[in-house]
């Protein structure tokens, strides 16, 4: 039997445009339509569901919202034949938790075609400490192998690195063979990302060179960049030739100041990765190689479990740099999963 509320974090606009958060109840009939609707148990905290949670138009343009771009739990009901109820799931981007109302709540309803079946190897909680980082991580790492950067081309640098998306691309990369030079801000997570298994950390000073040169000695042979601004420009005009750059994030700036020489003279290739719209087979894939033989050993030990009513504090710190690794929101806290 469906309870006829469901309690969430819901975040309003008053008349002055003055942005407010609170954990409430609001009715099940008031979710957005779609085929499958979710008994959430875990979701997570990402770049984009703080910028949504404080009101940013460039993620959520119409309240009241619930944020949550993850969300993993247990099919309800389903129609079209896909799943069915207790099927384990788990949905990312998209636009839940962006335009229409996300995982930081009871229940998701959503279109049956975003919706993935919990690989074998994953549980729901594991799957909600990669969410969106992971997955993310996954294209990234996806999109230098199919550009040809391989183990033996030489080293791969990630930027960004202690972050959530970062932190896999560490990860992912050093278990897959690659050496790994990973780029931080934070003095503190040095040992961190050498657990990960960076060879070298760097800090971001290190690559972010404003001399205007339009190349400069090739460094790497393939990179992840979650900041993008000046240390995407950097790298990009350090990459050796035919290397590939994956470029996901913004957390330095949306600008990229640069020639066209990395690309024209070298044959750099700038990929662009979409986690939320992106191919559905591949999305299906990367989370079975996620589960399977990327399946990484460090997930316990970088993941932070909180509550709703946790969670503001925890944006004020992603909003500002300071989070090392994830965070993941008990919803439903289903233990069995
Ligand atoms: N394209 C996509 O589909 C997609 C998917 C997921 C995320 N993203 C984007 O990817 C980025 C990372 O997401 P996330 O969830 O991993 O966020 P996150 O956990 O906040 O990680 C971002 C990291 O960037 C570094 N950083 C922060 N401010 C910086 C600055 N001013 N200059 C240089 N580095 C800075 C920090 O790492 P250090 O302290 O270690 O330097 C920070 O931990 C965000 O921009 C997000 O919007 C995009």
């Amino acid at each position: 039997m469906l309870p006829e509320t469901f309690r969430c974090y819901l975040v309003t606009k008053d008349a002055d445009g003055k942005v407010h958060a609170e954990i409430t109840h609001r009715r099940l009939s008031e979710l957005p339509p779609g085929e499958t609707l979710i008994r959430v148990a875990y979701s997570s905290l990402n770049y984009k569901d703080a910028l949504a949670a404080t009101g940013h138009p460039g993620v959520n343009k119409t309240f009241p919202h619930i944020p949550g771009v993850d969300a993993a739990g247990r099919v309800v009901s389903a129609s079209g034949g896909r799943f069915a109820a207790n099927d384990l799931v788990l949905v990312t981007g998209f636009d839940m938790g962006a335009n229409r109302w996300g995982g930081w709540g009871d229940y998701v309803r959503v279109p049956g075609e975003w919706v993935v079946p919990l690989p074998a190897g994953l549980t729901s909680r594991e799957s909600m400490i990669l969410g969106t980082a992971g997955f993310t991580a996954g294209l990234c790492v996806d999109a230098l192998q199919k550009h040809g950067v391989a183990p033996e081309s030489g080293e791969v640098v990630v930027t960004g690195a202690s972050g959530g998306v970062g932190t896999f691309a560490v990860a992912l990369l050093a278990k897959l063979g690659y050496r790994v030079a990973a780029v931080t801000g934070k003095a503190s997570a040095h040992e961190y990302l050498k657990r990960l298994g960076a060879e070298q950390v760097l800090g971001r000073e290190q690559v972010d060179d404003r001399s205007g040169k339009p190349l400069l000695s090739g460094r790497w042979a393939g990179a992840i960049d979650t900041v993008g601004s000046h240390i995407l420009g950097t790298i990009l005009r350090a990459t050796r030739h035919s290397g590939c750059v994956a470029s996901c994030g913004l957390a330095a700036g949306s600008d990229l100041p640069l020639t066209v020489y990395p690309f024209i003279l070298r044959g750099v290739t700038l990929a662009g990765i979409d986690a939320a719209w992106g191919s559905i087979p591949l999305r299906h894939d990367i989370w079975r190689r996620l589960a399977g033989p990327w399946k990484l050993d460090c997930l316990p030990a970088i993941a932070r479990f909180v509550e709703l009513q946790e969670l503001p504090a925890s944006i004020d710190q992603i909003l500002t740099g300071q989070v090392t690794g994830r965070v993941v929101v008990n919803v439903g806290n289903d233990e069995a999963t």
